[in-house]
Protein backbone atom coordinates (compact mmCIF):
# COMPACT_ATOMS: atom_id res chain seq x y z
CA UNK A 1 0.00 0.00 0.00
CA UNK A 2 1.26 3.38 -0.71
CA UNK A 3 1.91 6.30 1.45
CA UNK A 4 0.66 9.36 1.49
CA UNK A 5 3.50 11.35 -0.08
CA UNK A 6 3.79 9.34 -3.02
CA UNK A 7 0.21 9.96 -3.62
CA UNK A 8 0.46 13.62 -3.17
CA UNK A 9 3.38 13.71 -5.69
CA UNK A 10 1.23 11.72 -8.62
CA UNK A 11 -1.13 14.36 -7.88
CA UNK A 12 -3.94 12.44 -6.17
CA UNK A 13 -4.94 14.02 -2.96
CA UNK A 14 -6.65 11.32 -1.50
CA UNK A 15 -7.77 7.98 -1.12
CA UNK A 16 -11.25 6.89 -1.14
CA UNK A 17 -13.08 3.60 -0.63
CA UNK A 18 -16.47 1.95 -1.58
CA UNK A 19 -18.17 -0.74 -0.47
CA UNK A 20 -20.59 -1.81 -3.21
CA UNK A 21 -22.91 -4.29 -1.05
CA UNK A 22 -26.54 -5.87 -1.43
CA UNK A 23 -27.70 -6.27 2.50
CA UNK A 24 -28.50 -9.00 2.46
CA UNK A 25 -27.44 -11.15 6.05
CA UNK A 26 -24.08 -11.96 4.90
CA UNK A 27 -23.16 -8.39 3.59
CA UNK A 28 -24.68 -7.08 6.90
CA UNK A 29 -21.76 -9.28 8.72
CA UNK A 30 -19.55 -7.85 6.35
CA UNK A 31 -20.41 -4.16 7.06
CA UNK A 32 -19.46 -5.13 11.00
CA UNK A 33 -16.14 -6.68 10.27
CA UNK A 34 -15.35 -3.53 7.59
CA UNK A 35 -16.62 -0.97 10.54
CA UNK A 36 -14.66 -2.74 12.64
CA UNK A 37 -11.66 -2.97 10.59
CA UNK A 38 -11.20 0.92 9.48
CA UNK A 39 -11.81 2.17 13.00
CA UNK A 40 -8.38 -0.16 13.62
CA UNK A 41 -6.60 1.15 10.55
CA UNK A 42 -8.84 4.44 10.49
CA UNK A 43 -5.62 6.85 8.84
CA UNK A 44 -5.36 4.67 5.64
CA UNK A 45 -8.51 6.56 3.30
CA UNK A 46 -9.79 9.51 3.82
CA UNK A 47 -13.58 8.81 3.00
CA UNK A 48 -15.29 5.98 2.94
CA UNK A 49 -18.80 5.14 0.73
CA UNK A 50 -21.60 2.23 0.83
CA UNK A 51 -23.32 1.98 -2.47
CA UNK A 52 -26.10 0.25 -2.04
CA UNK A 53 -26.97 -2.16 -5.08
CA UNK A 54 -30.13 -4.85 -6.05
CA UNK A 55 -28.99 -8.42 -5.74
CA UNK A 56 -30.50 -10.17 -3.05
CA UNK A 57 -33.69 -8.09 -2.33
CA UNK A 58 -34.75 -4.89 -4.46
CA UNK A 59 -33.15 -1.86 -3.86
CA UNK A 60 -35.47 0.12 -1.84
CA UNK A 61 -34.63 -2.93 0.71
CA UNK A 62 -30.71 -3.05 0.20
CA UNK A 63 -30.86 0.70 0.13
CA UNK A 64 -32.86 0.59 3.62
CA UNK A 65 -30.69 -2.37 4.84
CA UNK A 66 -27.68 -0.51 4.42
CA UNK A 67 -29.05 2.54 6.53
CA UNK A 68 -29.45 0.24 9.28
CA UNK A 69 -26.09 -1.51 9.09
CA UNK A 70 -24.52 1.94 8.88
CA UNK A 71 -26.63 2.72 12.59
CA UNK A 72 -26.13 -0.40 14.22
CA UNK A 73 -22.16 -0.70 13.37
CA UNK A 74 -21.58 3.14 13.46
CA UNK A 75 -19.46 3.13 10.06
CA UNK A 76 -18.50 6.46 9.35
CA UNK A 77 -19.66 6.18 5.59
CA UNK A 78 -21.84 8.04 2.90
CA UNK A 79 -24.39 5.85 1.70
CA UNK A 80 -25.55 6.03 -2.22
CA UNK A 81 -28.09 4.41 -3.72
CA UNK A 82 -26.40 2.28 -6.41
CA UNK A 83 -28.04 0.24 -9.20
CA UNK A 84 -31.68 -1.13 -9.15
CA UNK A 85 -31.24 -3.81 -12.01
CA UNK A 86 -28.35 -5.74 -13.78
CA UNK A 87 -26.85 -4.21 -17.21
CA UNK A 88 -29.26 -6.01 -19.03
CA UNK A 89 -32.36 -4.97 -17.22
CA UNK A 90 -33.55 -7.81 -15.82
CA UNK A 91 -33.56 -9.19 -11.58
CA UNK A 92 -33.26 -12.12 -10.20
CA UNK A 93 -33.57 -11.94 -5.98
CA UNK A 94 -31.85 -14.48 -3.22
CA UNK A 95 -35.09 -14.01 -0.72
CA UNK A 96 -35.11 -17.89 0.17
CA UNK A 97 -31.89 -16.94 1.98
CA UNK A 98 -32.40 -13.99 3.44
CA UNK A 99 -35.77 -13.42 4.10
CA UNK A 100 -37.92 -10.88 1.89
CA UNK A 101 -36.48 -8.13 3.67
CA UNK A 102 -32.71 -9.20 2.97
CA UNK A 103 -32.18 -9.35 6.92
CA UNK A 104 -34.02 -12.76 7.85
CA UNK A 105 -37.50 -10.86 8.53
CA UNK A 106 -35.67 -7.98 11.06
CA UNK A 107 -35.69 -4.93 9.20
CA UNK A 108 -38.64 -3.73 10.75
CA UNK A 109 -37.35 -4.28 14.12
CA UNK A 110 -34.84 -1.42 13.34
CA UNK A 111 -37.08 0.45 11.06
CA UNK A 112 -37.35 3.47 13.14
CA UNK A 113 -33.16 4.19 13.09
CA UNK A 114 -33.24 3.67 9.16
CA UNK A 115 -34.54 6.77 9.19
CA UNK A 116 -33.11 10.27 8.05
CA UNK A 117 -30.57 9.72 6.36
CA UNK A 118 -29.36 11.54 3.78
CA UNK A 119 -28.80 9.02 0.43
CA UNK A 120 -26.94 10.05 -2.52
CA UNK A 121 -28.03 9.51 -6.24
CA UNK A 122 -25.15 7.33 -7.75
CA UNK A 123 -24.89 9.55 -10.88
CA UNK A 124 -23.90 12.58 -8.61
CA UNK A 125 -21.28 10.57 -6.53
CA UNK A 126 -19.67 9.23 -9.47
CA UNK A 127 -19.41 12.97 -11.26
CA UNK A 128 -18.47 14.13 -8.03
CA UNK A 129 -15.87 11.63 -8.03
CA UNK A 130 -14.40 12.17 -11.43
CA UNK A 131 -14.03 15.66 -10.43
CA UNK A 132 -11.41 14.96 -7.79
CA UNK A 133 -8.21 13.14 -8.14
CA UNK A 134 -8.59 10.70 -5.22
CA UNK A 135 -7.24 7.20 -5.43
CA UNK A 136 -10.23 4.56 -5.65
CA UNK A 137 -10.59 1.15 -4.06
CA UNK A 138 -13.36 -1.04 -4.45
CA UNK A 139 -14.69 -4.07 -2.16
CA UNK A 140 -18.23 -5.64 -3.69
CA UNK A 141 -20.04 -8.27 -2.31
CA UNK A 142 -23.15 -7.86 -5.17
CA UNK A 143 -24.16 -8.09 -7.92
CA UNK A 144 -21.62 -5.83 -10.25
CA UNK A 145 -23.73 -2.93 -11.80
CA UNK A 146 -23.11 -0.13 -9.89
CA UNK A 147 -19.20 -1.15 -10.33
CA UNK A 148 -20.20 -1.30 -13.55
CA UNK A 149 -20.75 2.65 -13.99
CA UNK A 150 -17.37 2.88 -11.64
CA UNK A 151 -15.89 1.03 -14.85
CA UNK A 152 -17.22 2.52 -17.34
CA UNK A 153 -16.03 5.84 -16.61
CA UNK A 154 -12.48 6.21 -17.87
CA UNK A 155 -11.21 9.16 -15.44
CA UNK A 156 -12.69 6.89 -12.56
CA UNK A 157 -11.00 3.97 -14.25
CA UNK A 158 -7.45 5.08 -14.71
CA UNK A 159 -7.64 5.60 -10.62
CA UNK A 160 -8.58 2.80 -9.11
CA UNK A 161 -5.83 1.01 -7.03
CA UNK A 162 -7.76 -2.38 -6.14
CA UNK A 163 -11.24 -4.59 -6.22
CA UNK A 164 -12.20 -7.17 -4.58
CA UNK A 165 -15.92 -8.70 -5.06
CA UNK A 166 -16.92 -11.69 -4.00
CA UNK A 167 -18.33 -14.03 -6.77
CA UNK A 168 -18.04 -16.70 -8.65
CA UNK A 169 -17.69 -20.42 -8.47
CA UNK A 170 -13.92 -21.76 -10.42
CA UNK A 171 -14.34 -25.33 -9.43
CA UNK A 172 -17.00 -25.82 -7.23
CA UNK A 173 -20.79 -26.02 -8.81
CA UNK A 174 -22.64 -23.07 -8.70
CA UNK A 175 -25.31 -21.75 -5.94
CA UNK A 176 -28.45 -20.54 -8.34
CA UNK A 177 -27.50 -22.63 -11.43
CA UNK A 178 -25.65 -25.93 -11.74
CA UNK A 179 -22.86 -23.61 -13.27
CA UNK A 180 -23.21 -20.33 -11.43
CA UNK A 181 -22.59 -18.22 -8.08
CA UNK A 182 -25.64 -15.82 -7.45
CA UNK A 183 -23.69 -12.54 -7.86
CA UNK A 184 -22.18 -13.90 -10.95
CA UNK A 185 -25.23 -14.68 -12.56
CA UNK A 186 -27.02 -11.50 -11.51
CA UNK A 187 -25.26 -9.22 -13.57
CA UNK A 188 -22.66 -11.27 -15.86
CA UNK A 189 -21.68 -7.65 -18.10
CA UNK A 190 -20.36 -6.67 -14.82
CA UNK A 191 -18.16 -9.66 -14.35
CA UNK A 192 -17.05 -9.10 -17.95
CA UNK A 193 -15.94 -5.72 -17.40
CA UNK A 194 -14.43 -6.21 -14.34
CA UNK A 195 -12.48 -9.35 -15.95
CA UNK A 196 -11.31 -6.60 -18.66
CA UNK A 197 -10.17 -4.42 -16.19
CA UNK A 198 -8.38 -7.23 -14.27
CA UNK A 199 -6.29 -7.46 -17.88
CA UNK A 200 -5.10 -4.05 -18.03
CA UNK A 201 -4.34 -3.14 -14.01
CA UNK A 202 -3.99 -6.76 -12.39
CA UNK A 203 -5.21 -5.34 -9.22
CA UNK A 204 -8.59 -7.28 -8.84
CA UNK A 205 -9.06 -10.39 -6.67
CA UNK A 206 -11.87 -12.64 -6.95
CA UNK A 207 -13.20 -14.34 -3.66
CA UNK A 208 -15.60 -17.29 -5.39
CA UNK A 209 -17.60 -19.71 -3.60
CA UNK A 210 -14.11 -22.09 -3.75
CA UNK A 211 -12.88 -20.20 -1.03
CA UNK A 212 -16.05 -18.70 0.83
CA UNK A 213 -17.56 -22.48 1.24
CA UNK A 214 -14.74 -22.96 3.69
CA UNK A 215 -16.69 -20.26 6.49
CA UNK A 216 -19.39 -22.37 7.06
CA UNK A 217 -19.83 -22.59 10.29
CA UNK A 218 -23.03 -23.75 12.69
CA UNK A 219 -24.95 -20.40 13.77
CA UNK A 220 -24.63 -21.95 17.10
CA UNK A 221 -21.12 -22.05 17.21
CA UNK A 222 -20.87 -18.68 15.29
CA UNK A 223 -23.02 -17.20 18.08
CA UNK A 224 -20.93 -18.68 20.75
CA UNK A 225 -17.41 -17.22 19.18
CA UNK A 226 -19.67 -13.50 19.38
CA UNK A 227 -20.10 -13.75 23.53
CA UNK A 228 -16.68 -12.35 23.65
CA UNK A 229 -17.72 -9.40 21.54
CA UNK A 230 -18.59 -6.47 24.00
CA UNK A 231 -21.29 -4.60 22.32
CA UNK A 232 -24.43 -6.27 23.28
CA UNK A 233 -26.48 -4.63 20.60
CA UNK A 234 -24.37 -5.30 17.78
CA UNK A 235 -24.22 -9.04 19.13
CA UNK A 236 -27.99 -8.93 18.97
CA UNK A 237 -28.57 -7.54 16.09
CA UNK A 238 -26.41 -10.25 14.03
CA UNK A 239 -28.81 -13.39 16.37
CA UNK A 240 -32.01 -11.65 14.98
CA UNK A 241 -30.73 -11.21 11.04
CA UNK A 242 -29.21 -15.32 11.27
CA UNK A 243 -31.99 -16.56 13.18
CA UNK A 244 -33.76 -18.80 10.28
CA UNK A 245 -30.40 -20.73 9.58
CA UNK A 246 -28.99 -23.44 11.12
CA UNK A 247 -25.74 -22.52 9.57
CA UNK A 248 -24.04 -19.80 8.18
CA UNK A 249 -21.45 -19.10 4.99
CA UNK A 250 -20.32 -15.87 5.38
CA UNK A 251 -19.33 -15.36 1.70
CA UNK A 252 -18.83 -11.26 1.99
CA UNK A 253 -17.22 -10.73 5.25
CA UNK A 254 -14.26 -13.39 3.41
CA UNK A 255 -13.80 -10.57 1.08
CA UNK A 256 -13.49 -8.02 3.54
CA UNK A 257 -11.14 -10.47 4.82
CA UNK A 258 -9.13 -10.65 1.73
CA UNK A 259 -9.49 -6.67 1.21
CA UNK A 260 -7.56 -5.80 4.56
CA UNK A 261 -5.42 -9.07 5.13
CA UNK A 262 -4.31 -10.65 1.50
CA UNK A 263 -1.62 -12.16 2.96
CA UNK A 264 -3.73 -14.24 5.22
CA UNK A 265 -5.83 -16.08 1.79
CA UNK A 266 -3.90 -17.87 -0.44
CA UNK A 267 -4.37 -16.88 -4.51
CA UNK A 268 -3.34 -18.39 -7.81
CA UNK A 269 -3.82 -16.31 -10.95
CA UNK A 270 -5.94 -17.24 -13.68
CA UNK A 271 -7.00 -16.27 -17.25
CA UNK A 272 -10.90 -16.30 -17.16
CA UNK A 273 -13.89 -15.22 -19.30
CA UNK A 274 -17.40 -14.95 -18.26
CA UNK A 275 -20.45 -17.12 -20.16
CA UNK A 276 -23.61 -14.15 -21.06
CA UNK A 277 -25.68 -16.58 -22.23
CA UNK A 278 -26.21 -20.39 -22.03
CA UNK A 279 -24.69 -20.62 -18.83
CA UNK A 280 -25.23 -17.55 -17.72
CA UNK A 281 -22.93 -16.18 -15.07
CA UNK A 282 -20.67 -19.46 -15.48
CA UNK A 283 -16.92 -18.50 -14.85
CA UNK A 284 -14.33 -20.26 -17.50
CA UNK A 285 -10.91 -20.20 -16.18
CA UNK A 286 -7.37 -21.65 -17.09
CA UNK A 287 -4.88 -21.49 -13.89
CA UNK A 288 -1.61 -19.92 -15.40
CA UNK A 289 1.14 -18.03 -13.39
CA UNK A 290 1.52 -14.28 -14.06
CA UNK A 291 -1.85 -14.25 -15.65
CA UNK A 292 -4.37 -11.28 -14.57
CA UNK A 293 -6.77 -12.00 -12.35
CA UNK A 294 -6.18 -12.89 -8.56
CA UNK A 295 -8.29 -15.90 -6.82
CA UNK A 296 -8.95 -16.78 -3.72
CA UNK A 297 -8.95 -20.31 -3.02
CA UNK A 298 -8.19 -20.64 0.66
CA UNK A 299 -7.67 -18.50 3.89
CA UNK A 300 -6.84 -19.18 7.32
CA UNK A 301 -9.57 -19.99 8.96
CA UNK A 302 -9.24 -19.50 12.77
CA UNK A 303 -7.16 -15.72 11.86
CA UNK A 304 -10.21 -15.22 9.63
CA UNK A 305 -12.78 -15.85 12.87
CA UNK A 306 -10.56 -14.29 15.20
CA UNK A 307 -10.07 -10.87 12.80
CA UNK A 308 -13.98 -10.77 12.52
CA UNK A 309 -14.20 -10.84 16.21
CA UNK A 310 -11.63 -7.95 16.94
CA UNK A 311 -13.00 -5.95 14.80
CA UNK A 312 -16.43 -6.69 16.24
CA UNK A 313 -14.92 -5.17 19.30
CA UNK A 314 -13.45 -2.16 17.45
CA UNK A 315 -16.93 -1.00 16.35
C1 LIG B 1 -23.43 -14.29 -2.66
O1 LIG B 1 -24.82 -14.23 -2.97
C2 LIG B 1 -25.52 -13.55 -1.97
O2 LIG B 1 -26.70 -14.24 -1.63
C3 LIG B 1 -24.57 -13.40 -0.81
O3 LIG B 1 -24.83 -12.17 -0.15
C4 LIG B 1 -23.22 -13.43 -1.43
O4 LIG B 1 -22.80 -12.15 -1.82
C5 LIG B 1 -23.04 -15.73 -2.49
O5 LIG B 1 -23.27 -16.43 -3.66
CA1 LIG C 1 -23.94 -10.10 -1.12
Amino acid sequence: MRDNKSRLSEGMNKKVLIFDCDPGIDDAIALAFFSGVIKQNKNNYDEYYIISTWGNVPLEKTLKNSIICKKIFDIPVQIVRGKDKSIRGDVIFAEKVHGKDGLGGYSEKYFEIAKEEKITDLKFFLDNLENQSSEIEIIATGPLSSTYDILSRKRLRERIQKVVWMGGAFFEDGNITPYAEFNSYCDPEGVEILIEFAKEKKCVYFVPLDSTKKTQIKRDDFLHILETVKNKKVREFISDITENAKVLILHDPLAVFAFFFPDLVKTFTSYAEVDKKAFRGRIYSIISPNQYLEVVYDFDRENFFRSLVSSLNSI
